[in-house]
């Protein structure tokens, strides 16, 4: 659980004198504020010093604060990539300068050797852990989908369409009638869900809708409720996360499922980092973070209890 990762930082290694740059996309998104505030935390409990730079959702921006980091001379440098495309030449320069680069809960189109090791979930599985449940719940009834994607170009967006297609792929009741991207924001959400919804003789059509993340269905739910539907019950809701806010909606039936991601990407991290720097042991390419399934089945009201606080 999310709290038991938190708390296997009581055991963390003593990093003291070793200076960590943080290339962080922004803060589109609940998840996001989380992450950062954990790395941030798991840092403090190891002594290290982060050096943290928020790239406002722009690549040229995390680029910039990379190549600061290597000037700098930092020990290592952790980043959450906002695209998969477009990073060879500045990790290139990062392992010329022989400083580690650890990948954070996103993927990269480059050749595996230019970082030490990439903290994610896999992100294909979230999608068809989503898409199973919408499957299992929707039985034999007609469902058209409406799917609000996130980042183009970024890999939880390319790899949970993929996953949750695949798990839809066969059952000839359910699909995807409109998909566009809502950017991983809440507002996003709410303003695309709304258009879905007018285009779709006021959302009667809709049975579903599949959001990329909590905060875009979050953002949905609002439109649903604006255009005098039901969420969960009018238009079900599915979506990737695990955020506070979503267990409220879970809890009130105005989501169904969501799936969990941990915030706790950096202490894994750290825990390669610490390895590596002891005796030179690679860790393993992947390390790959659980994704859980909570419905209403799962005590939302004590799940937002135990991440409330939690770095959320
Ligand atoms: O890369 C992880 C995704 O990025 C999270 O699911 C989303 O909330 C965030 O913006």
């Amino acid at each position: 659980s999310l709290a038991t990762a938190l708390s296997t930082a009581a055991f963390a290694q003593d990093l003291s004198g070793k200076v960590v740059g943080f290339s962080q996309i922004g803060s589109e998104s609940g998840w996001r504020a989380a992450e950062t505030s954990v790395t941030k935390q798991q840092a403090e409990e190891r002594g290290v010093d982060l050096k943290f730079a928020d790239a406002q959702q722009k690549q040229e921006n995390q680029i910039k604060a990379i190549r600061g980091f290597i000037a700098q001379g930092v020990d290592a440098i952790l980043v959450a990539p906002v695209v998969a495309t477009g990073w060879d030449d500045v990790l290139k320069e990062a392992k010329d300068a022989e400083i580690p680069v650890v990948l954070l809960d996103r993927g990269v189109d480059a050749p595996e050797d230019l970082y030490l090791t990439s903290v994610a979930s896999d992100q294909v599985e979230e999608g068809r852990v989503a898409g199973n449940w919408l499957v299992g719940d929707v039985g034999t009834e007609p469902c058209n989908i409406v799917e609000l994607q996130g980042t183009v170009g970024s890999t939880p967006a390319i790899n949970r369409k993929k996953g949750f297609e695949e798990a839809i792929a066969g059952h000839d009741n359910l699909k995807i009638t409109q998909s566009q991207t809502g950017d991983f924001t809440r507002s996003k959400g709410k303003e695309v869900m709304e258009a879905f919804i007018k285009a779709t003789n006021n959302g009667a059509d809709i049975c579903a809708v599949y959001a990329h993340n909590d905060d875009m269905a979050v953002g949905a739910i609002q439109a649903i409720k604006d255009a005098g539907l039901k969420p969960g019950t009018d238009i079900k809701v599915v979506s990737i996360d695990g955020v506070p806010d979503i267990f409220t909606a879970i809890a009130a039936g105005e989501a169904n499922a969501t799936v969990e991601l941990t915030p706790n990407m950096a202490g894994p991290a750290f825990d390669a980092l610490a390895k590596f720097w002891a005796d030179g042991t690679e860790p393993e390419k992947f390390i790959i973070t659980e994704s859980k399934l909570y419905t209403s089945a799962d005590d939302p009201q004590g799940e937002y209890d135990r991440r409330k606080g939690l770095g959320y």
